[in-house]
């Protein structure tokens, strides 16, 4: 046995030798994919509010938002005191034979920060394990009398296996075993959803729908369900007893503009909604669900049942410790004024960019600190070019879409000192996703930024990305 890496090891490893690792251990087409950005090559050295500092002294602004963790942004310093607070004292973490006044505290903060009768969570550690627990809870209520799930044709909800049946985006491509029942129905159409509920509809009127499972911002595809819709699937779930779930493990804590984004509408309150991602503060994995009491006290408020949904991790000491943390930060650091004000100023900036490309950019969606910019270069490449790009892209019909926004990430990223990523849903979308804690100032370098890069024209992106990766 070769000696074991550590601590010091890692705070001093070259670029080489972490991919030469990755390839050995992590995976290879990670290295190849990362590799094939700027980004690819470079080490963070720490990171702090909007700016990621490299190992060379560089600093690059973060406008991925950590693809929504980051609302806090990097190291928010109260974050950190809690975290150490929490440490110093010895705390324990695993709650199992003791109740947890975080757990207890946490439980309490949504209850009052969340509409109507949410009152009752649970507090697992992905996104994809707050999804699947909320449709087992719908499941449970029901007690597994009705079968199908509603979802939407353009959903992301994770890629476990029953999250992943649950997310019709084509991120997830193979057809792996599916949790029996889901059907879908169209995003933001509600001719496609009474369809789709009149399909799982008995002769005598009975629904066989336990659950629909809605993002009332879609975080993938930019794109938000009007409230006409939103509250007509409320209705039509109430009448059919049908429990109506909103997955804003993306959405949460602020980004769009409310504490929630089916906040934007008063009175509108899902069954049961979900959170992750910035919920721990940028520093811990911890995600929840938060249900309407009377359908939790049905589902598992017995003694044989209320073990049925639990995880190891659940509710551990220091993450919950975060997440109650990171609650507070948000709601006293109003994140959603904040959210409301940048997205006043990146709203109104990329409409201008917008106008002042418009060869390039097709759309600008989205709001709050949530954006996406829609790139086509308006042609298609020759087919020798085509043909020299990676198999799965060159049959790609979105290819073009896709090298021109990975070339203005790349531009931005190598010019510019800016960090973005895009959105692989049905479509690409340049993802304008900044952390909360963003000033304005920086919010203007970043449109300067995507200015100037879009000013060399779509031939002159493609042309350079080709450069560099195909040696054409
Ligand atoms: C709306 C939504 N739901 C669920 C998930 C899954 O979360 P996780 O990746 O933590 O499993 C994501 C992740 O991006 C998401 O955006």
């Amino acid at each position: 046995m070769s000696e074991l890496l550590t601590l010091d090891d890692c705070e001093n490893m070259t670029s080489d030798r972490v991919h030469e690792l990755y390839r050995g251990h992590v995976s290879r087409s990670q290295v190849s994919l990362i590799g094939s950005f700027g980004f690819g090559r470079d080490l963070v050295d720490h990171a702090q509010g909007a700016w990621i500092h490299l190992r060379d002294g560089r600093r690059v602004l973060d406008f991925t938002g950590g693809v929504g963790v980051l609302n806090h942004g990097h190291n928010h310093p109260r974050i950190l005191a809690a975290r150490r607070r929490f440490q110093d004292a010895r705390r324990m973490e695993v709650h199992k034979n003791y109740l947890s006044p975080y757990v207890a505290a946490l439980g309490h903060n949504l209850a009052e920060l969340l509409p109507g009768d949410l009152s009752i969570s649970y507090f697992p550690n992905s996104g994809a394990e707050a999804v699947e627990g909320a449709v087992k809870l719908a499941y449970k209520y029901h007690r597994g009398r009705r079968g199908t799930i509603l979802h939407t044709d353009i959903s992301f909800h994770g890629k476990l296996l029953g999250a992943g049946t649950l997310t019709a985006s084509p991120e997830i491509h193979f057809p792996y075993p599916r949790i029996p029942g889901a059907d879908s129905f169209r995003y933001d159409d509600l001719d496609s959803f009474r369809l789709a509920l009149e399909r799982h509809t008995g002769s005598a009127g009975d629904s066989d729908v336990y659950a629909v499972i809605i993002e009332p911002f879609s975080a993938s595809s930019l794109r938000e369900c009007s409230p006409e819709f939103l509250r007509e699937v409320r209705r039509l779930c109430t009448e059919r007893d049908i429990v109506l779930i909103f997955d804003e493990v993306y959405t949460g804590w602020g980004k769009t503009g409310e504490l929630f984004h089916f906040m934007h509408h008063p009175g509108l309150v899902p069954d049961i909604v979900t959170t992750s991602k910035s919920f721990g503060g940028g520093k811990a994995s911890i995600s929840g669900y938060i249900s309407r009491e009377p359908v939790f006290r049905a589902a598992y408020d017995n003694l044989s049942d209320a073990t049925l949904h639990s995880t190891t991790y659940y509710g551990f000491g220091e993450e919950t410790a975060t997440a109650l943390e990171a609650v507070n930060i948000a709601v006293e650091e109003d994140f959603p004024g904040r959210a409301r004000a940048l997205g006043r100023r990146l709203g109104e900036g990329l409409r201008d960019i917008a106008a002042r490309h418009p060869k390039l950019v097709k759309r600008v969606d989205g709001r709050g600190a949530l954006h996406g910019v829609f790139l086509d270069p308006g042609f298609r490449l020759p087919d020798r070019l085509r043909s020299a790009l990676p198999i799965p892209l060159a049959r790609d019909p979105q290819a073009m879409e896709k090298l021109l926004t990975g070339a203005v990430v790349g531009a931005l990223y190598r010019d510019h000192d800016v960090l973005t990523f895009f959105g692989s849903n049905r479509a690409i979308a340049l993802v304008v996703s900044p952390p909360l804690v963003t000033a304005d100032d920086e919010a203007d370098m970043f449109l300067k930024a995507l200015d100037d890069v879009l000013a060399r024209g779509a031939t002159r992106l493609v042309t350079t990305l080709l450069k560099e990766k195909v040696g054409k």
